[in-house]
């Protein structure tokens, strides 16, 4: 398998798609509140991709039902949105990817609801810190697993888990592209990067064990010993003038 290397009209394209992926999770980081279901947020989010132009490209993908993964607590990712109102003190993981013209950008984000508690504040901030120094490595000439090392020795220092399950990918006119992006491994292992790919960078960080499941639905994705778990994904480019990140908002 050899990496699809974009031009820079091509990162155009991503970023684009980019802008409504971060757009709308500027949105929902106002919306998400106790009582608010994942159905509504699911729906919000359709609308809100398909009134700027763009879809959710996750729904219909290998069966996928819903235009986001919703994924709430000890639920890694994947989660079906549902119709349980979130409680005060639940963390919960959007994950959405819009198709722009056929340029696909991917984010996921995990949101306190209502009140945060102090284990709560160190997840989310630890698996947030992981993905920015992941993202840091992601340089022409540096490797795949110079990111995944940087993950994983940020999310363990701090007491951590770092989920193996599940990986970042590049992306493009396709979801998931070549290389696999794994958050965990040795420097200087895996693919060289280079100037023109788009990859994704998404920890899932967990406050226990990094062992997780799948439930009988097929999708929803949790940890085997029932601890929370958090997610930060940003697309982003590889250039010459260092990592661009195409879904930025915060
Ligand atoms: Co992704």
């Amino acid at each position: 398998m050899s990496v699809e290397l974009k031009t820079r009209e091509h990162i155009r394209g991503i970023r684009k798609a980019g802008r409504v992926v971060a757009a709308c999770h500027k949105a929902l980081s106002k919306r998400l509140a106790p009582g608010v279901t994942t159905r509504e947020i699911d729906r919000f989010v359709e609308r809100f991709m398909i009134d700027r132009g763009a879809t959710p490209a996750q729904k219909g993908y290998k069966g996928y039902p819903y235009a986001t993964c919703a994924s709430v607590n000890d639920v890694v990712c994947h989660g079906f949105p549902d119709s349980e109102p979130l409680e005060s003190g639940d963390i919960v993981t959007i994950d959405m990817v819009a198709d722009m013209n056929g340029w696909k950008a991917d984010s996921a984000w995990t949101y306190i609801v209502g009140k945060s508690t102090a284990a709560t504040d160190k997840l989310l901030h630890v698996a947030k810190q992981a993905m920015l120094d992941g993202i840091k490595m992601a340089l022409p000439g540096n490797y795949v697993g110079d990111i995944g090392h940087a993950v994983q020795k940020r999310a363990e220092r701090e007491g951590f888990g770092v989920v193996r399950m599940f990986v970042g990918h590049g992306i493009g006119r396709s979801m998931h592209e070549f290389p696999e992006v794994e958050h965990f491994g040795p420097p200087g292992q895996g693919v060289k990067l280079e100037e023109g790919m788009v990859i994704t960078i998404e920890p899932i960080i967990t406050t226990g064990r990094p062992e997780v499941y799948v439930g009988m639905d097929g999708w929803t994705a949790r940890t085997v010993d029932g601890s929370w778990a958090a997610q930060f994904e940003h697309t982003v480019a590889i250039t010459k003038d260092g990592p661009v990140v195409l879904t930025r908002w915060d």
